[in-house]
């Protein structure tokens, strides 16, 4: 048995996956553990996917309702979902299982705020959860567990559920430890001010403290996390990075921000990444990060000693650095804090800090709606994530995206935004390889000229004719023609390309 597990009575706790996934019944909500393909259980979701498929063969229905902090990985919700063992998930998954079995209705899934989520637990919203899933490097001697490599809604649950399962993970670094901040907000009507004031300040304790009674099962293992690594940046990506460092120029030339007072959030994705390659040659120094996920990109950043500090929730790491933070955990928590997520992305820290916040996006429309989760107005993507935390309260809020996607057959700049996520009211600035459009102080019918100016050229002249219908109406505020509003999007559907 490891020598990971120094408390006596939970040593007596110690079974196998197949054993502990007894105490998980049909019907139970499950809280679990993981952010990204960080941190989350590695036995216990394929233990739930067989007994989901044993029942099955029975005629017998075993199916649960599964709550993490963000997304997982092929094996926790991908395992599930091709199981079938899912009826309802929440907050955020990126899994093309699970997304599949979402797009065709065979479970549920509603797609929140991620500094909503450990919030509406506690507070009862969804009942009482039955049981916690959750990954830990150690429990140390009085109980507490040290949080592996996302903390994500791991306190929550941990305090709600009615029995708790731990997984040993060894894999994990046991140089963690002293990386995690964990700090509880007391529950309503006695909530207190968050105690941050920058973001590398450590407000709280590094393990999580638990009711040792409730814990009924404790699981060793030894898997790695499994991020996708980053696709390499290429020529559209870089010129995006160029553009948003043109961006930040700007406001230093304005006088709105300095070379060592850049705050960052960055969303997870490939051309958030790529955008902190770009930084790396910029004149940005002593950058911080007040942000949910620690990426690739800030790692290099840390490592040229651009990063003084990043604080976030969880890695994305692909499986390369993740050994290298493995390896160098010691050295990297001096620079990294992990917070739960209700800290990491609190509105009341992210205002108060003043971060610039950039995310990428589906789909921009001509006045700055953005649509960051339903492919042409339906098909989940991922979910909304963070975004909506950052975008909503921060400094700056920015979205980055190439043009085109699909090889040019969608245009990520439309009439009118399919979904919207993040309304005109909140974005300020869209960052294509064609520039910038800065849409802070304009007017609606003002916005239109700079976001065609960052659409694909090819774009360009459909969206001028729509703008010029649009405005044959009687009202000229928002200006919209209805009925071909959705145009791009319908010739999608009949042509396969936006442009009919
Ligand atoms: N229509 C259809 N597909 C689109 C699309 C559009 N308008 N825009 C992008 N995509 C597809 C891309 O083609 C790509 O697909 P592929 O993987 O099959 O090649 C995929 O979405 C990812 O796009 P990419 O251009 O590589 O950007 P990304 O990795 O930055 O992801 C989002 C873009 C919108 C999917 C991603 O940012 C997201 O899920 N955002 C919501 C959550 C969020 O913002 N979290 C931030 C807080 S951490």
């Amino acid at each position: 048995m490891s020598d990971r597990i120094a408390n006596a009575q939970l040593r007596g706790k110690v079974m196998s996956a197949e054993e502990a996934v007894q105490f998980i019944n049909n019907g139970d909500k499950v809280g679990m553990s993981g952010f990204t393909g960080a941190g989350y259980p590695k036995a216990l979701p394929t233990a739930i996917a067989e007994r989901a498929k044993e029942a099955q063969a029975k005629g017998e229905e075993y199916k649960i309702d599964v709550f993490t902090g963000a997304s997982t990985a092929p094996d926790c919700d991908g395992v599930m979902a091709e199981a079938g063992a899912i009826n309802y998930r929440a907050p955020y998954q990126s899994d093309p299982s699970m997304r599949n079995a979402i797009n065709a209705a065979e479970m549920k899934y509603q797609d929140i705020h991620l500094s909503h989520m450990g919030m509406l637990i506690q507070q009862g919203f969804f009942g009482q959860l039955d049981v916690a899933v959750v990954e830990a490097v150690r429990i140390k001697e009085d109980g507490a567990i040290i949080p592996s490599s996302a903390v994500g809604n791991n306190v929550e649950y941990l305090d709600s559920a009615k029995r708790i399962i731990i997984e040993i993970n060894s894999w994990q670094s046991e140089d963690l430890e002293g990386m995690h901040d964990i700090w509880r907000m007391p529950l309503l009507p006695n909530r207190v001010p968050v105690p941050i004031t920058s973001p590398g300040q450590r407000i709280g304790s590094p393990w999580i403290d638990i009711d040792v009674d409730k814990v009924v099962a404790v699981v060793e293992t030894d898997a790695p996390d499994r991020n996708a690594p980053f696709k390499p940046a290429d020529e559209v990506s870089e010129k995006i990075a160029g553009n948003f460092l043109d961006f930040l120029e700007g406001e230093v030339a304005a006088g709105r921000l300095t070379y060592d007072g850049y705050i960052m959030q960055s969303g997870v994705g490939n051309v958030p990444n790529a955008v902190m390659a770009g930084l790396l040659d910029s004149k940005f120094e002593n950058i911080q990060a007040y942000t949910e996920v620690i990426q690739d990109g800030m790692i290099d950043l840390i490592d040229a000693g651009k990063m003084t500090v990043a604080s976030a929730t969880s890695f994305a790491l692909s499986p390369e650095y993740a050994e290298r933070m493995n390896d160098e955990a010691k050295r990297y928590r001096e620079s990294i804090i992990l917070r739960p997520q209700q800290i990491s992305n609190h509105p009341e820290v992210i205002r108060r800090v003043g971060l610039i916040a950039t995310n990428g996006m589906i789909e921009a429309d001509i006045y700055g709606n953005i649509n960051s989760t339903n492919v042409s107005g339906s098909r989940m993507m991922n979910g909304i994530g963070g975004s909506g935390d950052f975008t909503r309260n921060g400094y700056i809020s920015s979205f980055i995206s190439p043009s085109v996607a699909k090889g040019g057959a969608i245009s990520a700049i439309v009439p009118f935004a399919s979904h919207i996520d993040h309304t005109e009211h909140d974005v300020m600035v869209i960052i294509t390889e064609y520039g910038y459009a800065d849409l802070r102080g304009l007017a609606p019918r003002d916005r239109v000229k700079k976001m065609i100016s960052i659409a694909h050229p090819d774009y360009r002249p459909l969206l001028e004719e729509y703008y010029e219908r649009a405005n044959k109406g009687k009202f000229h505020h928002t200006p919209h023609d209805l009925a071909t509003a959705f145009s791009f999007h319908q010739n999608l559907a009949e042509t396969g390309s936006m442009k009919g």
